[in-house]
């Protein structure tokens, strides 16, 4: 596997392909069984959300390594509609569609670090980022 792996989203199917690549990814980095289903349900709740609100995006995996530190990088990318508050969209509950509205907010707390960029009309990019746990 590459040191960078982006999976194209269009459909549901999506979401399973990208949750194995990132789990298959997060593995070898050597996170934990517990963080491996982290990392994946959060992977799952960015490419719904492509899927939902903007019909077609990627989704991108990197490696980190930073001062002795690994983690991976998670990006979700589309083209899409945009979000018109990011604020809003970060609150638990709050959903456009007739949902829980818990995906965006769900995932921040599943990762170390979140970011949003997004701009009406010109699409959503979520970067999250989680690294591995030193017990040594
Ligand atoms: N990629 C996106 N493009 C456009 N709008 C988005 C995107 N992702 C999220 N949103 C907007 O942000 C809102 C909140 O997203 P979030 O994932 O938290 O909840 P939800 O998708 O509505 O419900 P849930 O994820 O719990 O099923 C969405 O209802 C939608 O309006
Ligand atoms: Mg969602």
């Amino acid at each position: 596997m590459a040191d960078e792996v982006c999976i194209p989203v269009s459909s549901e199917i999506d979401i399973v392909t990208a949750r194995q690549k990132g789990r298959e990814m997060a593995s070898r980095l050597g996170f934990s069984n517990t963080d491996l289903v982290l990392i994946a349900t959060a992977i799952s709740e960015v490419v719904r959300n492509i899927v939902e609100y903007a019909k077609k995006g990627e989704l991108c995996l990197n490696i980190l390594q930073e001062g002795g530190k690994s983690g991976i990088v998670v990006i979700a990318r589309d083209k899409g509609p945009g979000i018109p508050n990011i604020k809003l969209a970060m609150q638990d509950g709050y959903t456009t569609g007739h949902s829980l509205g818990l995906g965006l907010p769900g995932a921040k707390r599943l990762m170390d670090e979140f970011e949003i960029i997004s701009e009406v009309g010109k699409g959503t990019t979520v970067t999250m980022k989680k690294w591995v746990q030193n017990n040594g």
